[in-house]
Protein backbone atom coordinates (compact mmCIF):
# COMPACT_ATOMS: atom_id res chain seq x y z
CA UNK A 1 0.00 0.00 0.00
CA UNK A 2 1.60 3.59 -0.66
CA UNK A 3 1.84 5.89 1.80
CA UNK A 4 3.05 9.57 2.22
CA UNK A 5 3.74 11.30 5.25
CA UNK A 6 0.70 13.65 6.62
CA UNK A 7 0.90 17.01 8.15
CA UNK A 8 1.46 15.89 11.31
CA UNK A 9 4.39 13.81 10.56
CA UNK A 10 2.70 10.08 10.12
CA UNK A 11 2.81 8.05 7.00
CA UNK A 12 -1.07 8.07 5.72
CA UNK A 13 -2.59 5.69 3.07
CA UNK A 14 -2.90 7.12 -0.17
CA UNK A 15 -4.92 6.33 -3.10
CA UNK A 16 -8.59 5.87 -1.88
CA UNK A 17 -11.74 6.87 -4.41
CA UNK A 18 -14.86 8.23 -3.48
CA UNK A 19 -17.59 8.10 -6.36
CA UNK A 20 -20.77 10.47 -4.91
CA UNK A 21 -23.93 9.72 -6.74
CA UNK A 22 -22.18 10.35 -10.43
CA UNK A 23 -24.43 10.38 -13.47
CA UNK A 24 -23.91 11.01 -16.60
CA UNK A 25 -26.56 11.89 -19.92
CA UNK A 26 -25.70 11.50 -23.44
CA UNK A 27 -28.94 13.36 -24.76
CA UNK A 28 -32.14 11.64 -23.30
CA UNK A 29 -30.20 8.13 -22.52
CA UNK A 30 -28.42 7.78 -18.96
CA UNK A 31 -25.37 6.26 -19.36
CA UNK A 32 -24.57 6.28 -15.57
CA UNK A 33 -26.81 6.66 -13.39
CA UNK A 34 -26.51 7.41 -9.54
CA UNK A 35 -22.95 6.02 -8.79
CA UNK A 36 -21.76 5.73 -5.42
CA UNK A 37 -18.79 3.99 -4.42
CA UNK A 38 -15.52 3.88 -1.86
CA UNK A 39 -12.78 2.44 -2.43
CA UNK A 40 -9.99 1.85 -0.33
CA UNK A 41 -5.87 2.27 -0.60
CA UNK A 42 -4.89 -0.54 -2.22
CA UNK A 43 -7.44 -2.20 -3.40
CA UNK A 44 -8.51 -3.91 -6.31
CA UNK A 45 -11.89 -3.70 -7.29
CA UNK A 46 -13.61 -4.52 -10.51
CA UNK A 47 -16.57 -3.07 -12.52
CA UNK A 48 -18.37 -6.08 -13.97
CA UNK A 49 -21.58 -5.41 -16.07
CA UNK A 50 -22.59 -6.78 -19.14
CA UNK A 51 -22.24 -4.32 -23.01
CA UNK A 52 -23.38 -0.90 -22.09
CA UNK A 53 -24.06 -1.35 -18.41
CA UNK A 54 -22.11 2.12 -17.84
CA UNK A 55 -18.29 0.74 -16.82
CA UNK A 56 -16.06 2.43 -19.35
CA UNK A 57 -18.23 5.77 -18.69
CA UNK A 58 -17.41 5.60 -14.92
CA UNK A 59 -13.92 4.98 -15.06
CA UNK A 60 -13.95 7.71 -17.66
CA UNK A 61 -15.35 9.94 -15.19
CA UNK A 62 -12.72 8.67 -12.60
CA UNK A 63 -9.86 9.35 -14.94
CA UNK A 64 -11.55 13.15 -16.00
CA UNK A 65 -12.22 12.04 -19.13
CA UNK A 66 -15.61 12.36 -19.27
CA UNK A 67 -17.55 14.91 -17.00
CA UNK A 68 -20.57 14.17 -14.45
CA UNK A 69 -23.64 15.96 -15.32
CA UNK A 70 -24.18 15.50 -11.90
CA UNK A 71 -22.08 13.81 -8.52
CA UNK A 72 -18.63 13.99 -7.45
CA UNK A 73 -14.72 12.23 -7.90
CA UNK A 74 -12.80 12.10 -4.80
CA UNK A 75 -8.94 10.78 -4.99
CA UNK A 76 -7.98 11.08 -1.32
CA UNK A 77 -11.00 13.10 -0.31
CA UNK A 78 -9.68 15.83 -2.95
CA UNK A 79 -12.42 16.76 -5.26
CA UNK A 80 -11.25 16.35 -8.54
CA UNK A 81 -14.15 16.30 -10.47
CA UNK A 82 -13.80 19.02 -12.52
CA UNK A 83 -9.55 18.67 -12.88
CA UNK A 84 -7.91 17.99 -16.43
CA UNK A 85 -7.04 14.22 -16.48
CA UNK A 86 -3.17 15.33 -16.35
CA UNK A 87 -3.41 16.87 -13.35
CA UNK A 88 -4.94 14.05 -11.51
CA UNK A 89 -2.12 12.05 -11.92
CA UNK A 90 -3.87 8.43 -12.37
CA UNK A 91 -2.43 6.14 -14.33
CA UNK A 92 -4.94 4.80 -17.36
CA UNK A 93 -4.81 1.77 -19.60
CA UNK A 94 -7.28 1.41 -22.17
CA UNK A 95 -8.68 -1.70 -24.41
CA UNK A 96 -6.29 -0.94 -27.34
CA UNK A 97 -3.63 -0.17 -25.20
CA UNK A 98 -3.23 3.12 -27.41
CA UNK A 99 0.88 3.17 -27.85
CA UNK A 100 2.78 5.30 -30.28
CA UNK A 101 3.71 2.76 -33.39
CA UNK A 102 6.62 5.39 -33.99
CA UNK A 103 8.57 4.77 -30.78
CA UNK A 104 10.35 2.29 -29.03
CA UNK A 105 9.02 0.17 -25.98
CA UNK A 106 11.43 2.52 -24.00
CA UNK A 107 10.41 5.82 -25.63
CA UNK A 108 6.82 4.53 -25.05
CA UNK A 109 7.23 4.32 -21.20
CA UNK A 110 9.45 7.43 -20.84
CA UNK A 111 6.87 9.20 -22.59
CA UNK A 112 5.07 10.46 -19.43
CA UNK A 113 8.39 11.27 -17.34
CA UNK A 114 9.31 13.44 -20.60
CA UNK A 115 6.14 15.02 -20.51
CA UNK A 116 6.62 15.96 -16.62
CA UNK A 117 10.25 17.57 -17.69
CA UNK A 118 12.11 14.77 -15.31
CA UNK A 119 16.16 15.15 -15.84
CA UNK A 120 17.14 12.43 -18.26
CA UNK A 121 19.19 10.00 -16.03
CA UNK A 122 15.90 10.24 -13.78
CA UNK A 123 14.19 9.15 -16.72
CA UNK A 124 16.32 5.93 -17.68
CA UNK A 125 16.77 4.52 -14.61
CA UNK A 126 12.97 4.55 -13.85
CA UNK A 127 11.78 3.13 -17.30
CA UNK A 128 14.53 0.40 -16.84
CA UNK A 129 13.08 -0.24 -13.31
CA UNK A 130 9.60 -0.87 -14.38
CA UNK A 131 10.45 -2.50 -17.83
CA UNK A 132 12.03 -5.16 -15.76
CA UNK A 133 8.58 -4.69 -13.11
CA UNK A 134 6.59 -6.30 -16.10
CA UNK A 135 9.13 -8.90 -17.39
CA UNK A 136 10.35 -6.20 -20.44
CA UNK A 137 13.57 -5.36 -19.71
CA UNK A 138 15.00 -7.19 -22.87
CA UNK A 139 12.59 -5.60 -25.28
CA UNK A 140 13.24 -1.86 -24.73
CA UNK A 141 14.54 -0.77 -27.85
CA UNK A 142 11.22 -3.06 -30.21
CA UNK A 143 8.67 -1.11 -31.59
CA UNK A 144 5.52 -1.95 -30.94
CA UNK A 145 4.68 -3.72 -34.17
CA UNK A 146 7.08 -6.25 -33.49
CA UNK A 147 5.49 -7.07 -30.71
CA UNK A 148 2.48 -9.54 -29.46
CA UNK A 149 -0.36 -8.40 -28.08
CA UNK A 150 -0.02 -9.64 -24.65
CA UNK A 151 3.41 -7.84 -24.72
CA UNK A 152 2.30 -4.76 -26.37
CA UNK A 153 -0.49 -4.56 -23.24
CA UNK A 154 2.77 -4.94 -20.80
CA UNK A 155 4.12 -2.19 -22.02
CA UNK A 156 1.01 0.23 -22.11
CA UNK A 157 0.73 -1.16 -18.32
CA UNK A 158 4.64 0.16 -17.81
CA UNK A 159 4.01 3.24 -19.34
CA UNK A 160 0.82 3.96 -16.50
CA UNK A 161 3.05 2.74 -13.59
CA UNK A 162 5.77 5.19 -14.48
CA UNK A 163 5.42 7.77 -13.01
CA UNK A 164 4.62 6.16 -9.61
CA UNK A 165 0.34 6.88 -9.56
CA UNK A 166 -1.42 6.09 -6.70
CA UNK A 167 -4.31 4.50 -8.56
CA UNK A 168 -4.74 2.59 -12.02
CA UNK A 169 -7.85 2.60 -14.28
CA UNK A 170 -7.39 -0.64 -16.53
CA UNK A 171 -10.43 -0.88 -18.81
CA UNK A 172 -11.09 -4.43 -20.41
CA UNK A 173 -7.09 -4.30 -20.82
CA UNK A 174 -7.26 -8.09 -21.73
CA UNK A 175 -9.90 -8.00 -23.81
CA UNK A 176 -8.29 -8.43 -27.16
CA UNK A 177 -6.24 -11.62 -26.15
CA UNK A 178 -6.96 -15.20 -26.73
CA UNK A 179 -7.94 -17.31 -23.60
CA UNK A 180 -4.75 -18.41 -22.41
CA UNK A 181 -2.72 -15.54 -22.59
CA UNK A 182 -5.46 -13.65 -20.65
CA UNK A 183 -5.55 -16.11 -18.22
CA UNK A 184 -1.73 -15.86 -17.67
CA UNK A 185 -1.71 -12.08 -17.86
CA UNK A 186 -3.96 -11.62 -15.13
CA UNK A 187 -1.99 -13.62 -12.71
CA UNK A 188 0.46 -11.20 -13.90
CA UNK A 189 -1.71 -8.09 -13.00
CA UNK A 190 -2.64 -9.46 -10.11
CA UNK A 191 0.95 -10.61 -9.12
CA UNK A 192 1.93 -6.64 -10.11
CA UNK A 193 -0.98 -5.60 -7.87
CA UNK A 194 0.46 -7.38 -4.76
CA UNK A 195 3.81 -5.68 -5.63
CA UNK A 196 3.41 -2.33 -5.98
CA UNK A 197 0.33 -1.94 -3.91
CA UNK A 198 -1.45 0.72 -5.85
CA UNK A 199 -5.76 0.60 -5.77
CA UNK A 200 -6.51 -0.70 -9.25
CA UNK A 201 -10.31 -0.21 -10.78
CA UNK A 202 -10.75 -2.56 -13.00
CA UNK A 203 -12.95 -2.94 -16.01
CA UNK A 204 -14.35 -6.22 -17.36
CA UNK A 205 -17.57 -8.05 -18.32
CA UNK A 206 -15.61 -11.36 -17.85
CA UNK A 207 -17.16 -12.62 -14.69
CA UNK A 208 -14.26 -15.31 -14.22
CA UNK A 209 -12.07 -12.48 -14.56
CA UNK A 210 -13.64 -10.16 -12.30
CA UNK A 211 -14.01 -12.74 -9.59
CA UNK A 212 -10.29 -14.42 -9.82
CA UNK A 213 -8.75 -10.67 -9.61
CA UNK A 214 -11.12 -8.41 -7.04
CA UNK A 215 -10.58 -7.89 -3.88
CA UNK A 216 -14.37 -6.61 -4.32
CA UNK A 217 -16.67 -6.69 -7.20
CA UNK A 218 -19.11 -4.11 -8.23
CA UNK A 219 -21.73 -5.35 -10.70
CA UNK A 220 -23.45 -3.05 -12.91
CA UNK A 221 -26.34 -3.35 -14.93
CA UNK A 222 -27.74 0.02 -16.68
CA UNK A 223 -25.49 2.58 -15.52
CA UNK A 224 -26.31 1.40 -11.74
CA UNK A 225 -24.49 -0.92 -9.26
CA UNK A 226 -26.61 -3.61 -8.42
CA UNK A 227 -24.13 -5.01 -5.69
CA UNK A 228 -20.36 -4.72 -4.23
CA UNK A 229 -19.47 -7.46 -2.64
CA UNK A 230 -16.20 -9.93 -2.47
CA UNK A 231 -16.28 -11.84 -5.06
CA UNK A 232 -17.25 -14.79 -2.50
CA UNK A 233 -20.19 -12.90 -1.89
CA UNK A 234 -21.50 -12.01 -5.21
CA UNK A 235 -21.51 -15.47 -6.08
CA UNK A 236 -23.11 -16.99 -3.17
CA UNK A 237 -25.13 -14.47 -1.53
CA UNK A 238 -26.06 -12.57 -5.33
CA UNK A 239 -28.38 -9.82 -4.22
CA UNK A 240 -31.04 -9.64 -7.17
CA UNK A 241 -31.97 -12.03 -10.02
CA UNK A 242 -29.99 -9.54 -12.75
CA UNK A 243 -26.36 -10.27 -10.65
CA UNK A 244 -27.54 -14.16 -9.53
CA UNK A 245 -27.98 -14.45 -13.82
CA UNK A 246 -24.83 -12.90 -14.62
CA UNK A 247 -22.47 -13.86 -12.57
CA UNK A 248 -21.94 -17.92 -12.92
CA UNK A 249 -24.78 -20.65 -14.25
CA UNK A 250 -27.70 -20.62 -11.65
CA UNK A 251 -31.19 -22.64 -11.05
CA UNK A 252 -34.00 -19.89 -10.52
CA UNK A 253 -36.63 -21.44 -8.57
CA UNK A 254 -40.28 -19.71 -8.38
CA UNK A 255 -41.63 -20.13 -4.87
CA UNK A 256 -44.54 -19.73 -2.13
CA UNK A 257 -43.07 -18.43 1.07
CA UNK A 258 -46.17 -19.83 3.45
CA UNK A 259 -45.42 -19.59 7.47
CA UNK A 260 -42.28 -19.10 7.19
CA UNK A 261 -41.27 -22.23 4.86
CA UNK A 262 -40.57 -22.43 1.23
CA UNK A 263 -42.96 -23.89 -0.97
CA UNK A 264 -42.49 -25.52 -4.74
CA UNK A 265 -45.48 -25.18 -7.75
CA UNK A 266 -46.79 -28.69 -6.96
CA UNK A 267 -46.78 -27.57 -3.29
CA UNK A 268 -44.10 -29.71 -2.19
CA UNK A 269 -40.97 -28.09 0.42
CA UNK A 270 -38.46 -26.60 -0.53
CA UNK A 271 -34.84 -26.40 1.28
CA UNK A 272 -34.53 -23.01 2.26
CA UNK A 273 -33.66 -20.85 5.04
CA UNK A 274 -36.74 -20.27 7.40
CA UNK A 275 -38.72 -17.17 6.43
CA UNK A 276 -39.26 -14.72 9.08
CA UNK A 277 -41.24 -12.07 7.16
CA UNK A 278 -44.84 -11.93 5.42
CA UNK A 279 -45.94 -14.33 3.51
CA UNK A 280 -44.57 -13.54 -0.29
CA UNK A 281 -43.73 -15.02 -3.76
CA UNK A 282 -40.16 -15.14 -3.81
CA UNK A 283 -37.41 -17.01 -6.37
CA UNK A 284 -34.66 -19.53 -4.58
CA UNK A 285 -31.74 -19.32 -6.74
CA UNK A 286 -29.29 -22.34 -6.39
CA UNK A 287 -26.02 -22.98 -8.24
CA UNK A 288 -25.80 -26.27 -10.71
CA UNK A 289 -23.28 -27.28 -8.64
CA UNK A 290 -25.13 -26.98 -5.07
CA UNK A 291 -28.11 -28.87 -6.95
CA UNK A 292 -28.31 -32.95 -5.82
CA UNK A 293 -30.41 -35.47 -7.77
CA UNK A 294 -31.19 -38.30 -5.78
CA UNK A 295 -32.83 -41.86 -7.24
CA UNK A 296 -34.65 -41.48 -4.34
CA UNK A 297 -35.66 -38.69 -1.86
CA UNK A 298 -33.07 -39.33 1.24
CA UNK A 299 -35.57 -37.49 4.34
CA UNK A 300 -37.89 -35.15 4.76
CA UNK A 301 -35.95 -32.18 3.58
CA UNK A 302 -37.93 -31.51 0.41
CA UNK A 303 -36.99 -31.46 -3.02
CA UNK A 304 -38.45 -31.16 -5.98
CA UNK A 305 -40.06 -34.64 -8.23
CA UNK A 306 -39.47 -34.91 -11.78
CA UNK A 307 -36.71 -36.85 -14.22
CA UNK A 308 -33.44 -36.63 -15.77
CA UNK A 309 -33.77 -35.64 -19.39
CA UNK A 310 -30.57 -35.07 -20.91
CA UNK A 311 -26.95 -35.32 -19.60
CA UNK A 312 -23.94 -33.51 -21.22
CA UNK A 313 -20.45 -33.88 -20.59
CA UNK A 314 -18.15 -31.17 -20.24
CA UNK A 315 -14.88 -32.84 -19.22
CA UNK A 316 -14.08 -31.95 -15.46
CA UNK A 317 -17.92 -32.24 -14.89
CA UNK A 318 -21.22 -33.69 -16.11
CA UNK A 319 -24.31 -31.26 -16.45
CA UNK A 320 -27.55 -32.91 -15.79
CA UNK A 321 -31.15 -31.38 -17.08
CA UNK A 322 -34.00 -31.91 -14.84
CA UNK A 323 -37.17 -31.20 -15.65
CA UNK A 324 -40.00 -31.36 -12.84
CA UNK A 325 -43.05 -33.07 -13.26
CA UNK A 326 -44.50 -29.51 -13.34
CA UNK A 327 -42.14 -28.41 -15.97
CA UNK A 328 -39.47 -26.56 -14.60
CA UNK A 329 -35.97 -27.32 -16.25
CA UNK A 330 -32.98 -27.59 -13.67
CA UNK A 331 -29.35 -28.21 -13.89
CA UNK A 332 -27.07 -30.36 -11.97
CA UNK A 333 -23.79 -30.39 -12.19
CA UNK A 334 -21.69 -33.26 -11.51
CA UNK A 335 -17.53 -33.51 -11.22
CA UNK A 336 -16.74 -36.58 -13.10
CA UNK A 337 -15.06 -37.86 -10.16
CA UNK A 338 -17.90 -40.28 -8.58
CA UNK A 339 -18.30 -41.81 -12.01
CA UNK A 340 -19.97 -45.17 -10.51
CA UNK A 341 -22.88 -43.40 -9.30
CA UNK A 342 -23.72 -41.19 -12.51
CA UNK A 343 -27.86 -41.44 -13.15
CA UNK A 344 -29.06 -42.25 -16.45
CA UNK A 345 -31.51 -40.30 -18.98
CA UNK A 346 -34.90 -40.76 -17.61
CA UNK A 347 -34.65 -41.84 -14.20
CA UNK A 348 -36.97 -40.55 -12.24
CA UNK A 349 -35.17 -38.32 -9.27
CA UNK A 350 -35.61 -35.81 -6.31
CA UNK A 351 -33.88 -32.85 -7.16
CA UNK A 352 -32.66 -31.08 -3.69
CA UNK A 353 -30.00 -29.09 -2.19
CA UNK A 354 -28.81 -28.29 1.25
CA UNK A 355 -31.04 -25.12 2.56
CA UNK A 356 -27.72 -23.00 2.78
CA UNK A 357 -27.34 -22.80 -0.67
CA UNK A 358 -30.19 -21.42 -1.60
CA UNK A 359 -30.44 -17.53 -2.03
CA UNK A 360 -34.10 -16.34 -1.25
CA UNK A 361 -34.70 -13.31 -3.55
CA UNK A 362 -38.02 -11.65 -3.09
CA UNK A 363 -37.85 -8.52 -5.50
N1 LIG B 1 -19.94 9.35 -26.31
C1 LIG B 1 -21.14 8.77 -26.21
N2 LIG B 1 -22.24 9.27 -26.81
C2 LIG B 1 -23.44 8.69 -26.68
N3 LIG B 1 -23.69 7.60 -25.96
C3 LIG B 1 -22.65 7.04 -25.32
C4 LIG B 1 -21.32 7.59 -25.41
N4 LIG B 1 -20.50 6.81 -24.65
C5 LIG B 1 -21.27 5.83 -24.15
N5 LIG B 1 -22.56 5.97 -24.53
C6 LIG B 1 -23.68 5.09 -24.15
O1 LIG B 1 -23.68 4.97 -22.74
C7 LIG B 1 -23.98 3.64 -22.33
C8 LIG B 1 -22.85 3.11 -21.46
O2 LIG B 1 -21.67 2.99 -22.26
P1 LIG B 1 -20.30 2.44 -21.70
O3 LIG B 1 -19.30 2.62 -22.79
O4 LIG B 1 -20.01 3.10 -20.41
O5 LIG B 1 -20.64 0.92 -21.48
P2 LIG B 1 -19.68 -0.29 -21.09
O6 LIG B 1 -20.28 -0.91 -19.87
O7 LIG B 1 -18.27 0.16 -21.01
O8 LIG B 1 -19.88 -1.30 -22.30
P3 LIG B 1 -18.81 -2.24 -23.07
O9 LIG B 1 -18.69 -3.50 -22.25
O10 LIG B 1 -19.50 -2.53 -24.37
O11 LIG B 1 -17.52 -1.51 -23.23
C9 LIG B 1 -24.19 2.85 -23.61
O12 LIG B 1 -25.57 2.77 -23.83
C10 LIG B 1 -23.51 3.68 -24.65
O13 LIG B 1 -24.13 3.52 -25.91
MG1 LIG C 1 -16.53 -0.26 -22.11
Amino acid sequence: MLMKTGLSGTDVKIGSIALHNLQKRYGSATAVDDVSLSISPGEFISLLGPSGSGKTTTLMMIAGFEMPDNGQVLLDDRDITRLPPHRRELGVIFQNYALFPHMTVAENVAYPLRMRRLPKAEVEERVRRVLDQVHLGALASRYPHQMSGGQQQRVAIARALVFDPPVLLLDEPLGALDKKLREHLRNEIKTLHKEVGKTMVYVTHDQDEALAMSDRVAVMHEGRIRQVSAPQDIYRRPADLFVASFVGDVNLIPATLRSGVAHGAAGERLPAAPWTDADRDATLCVRPEHLRLDMTAADNSGGIQGRIVNMTFVGDATILEFRSDSGLQLKSKMLNIAVGTMPQIGSACVASWAASDATILTE
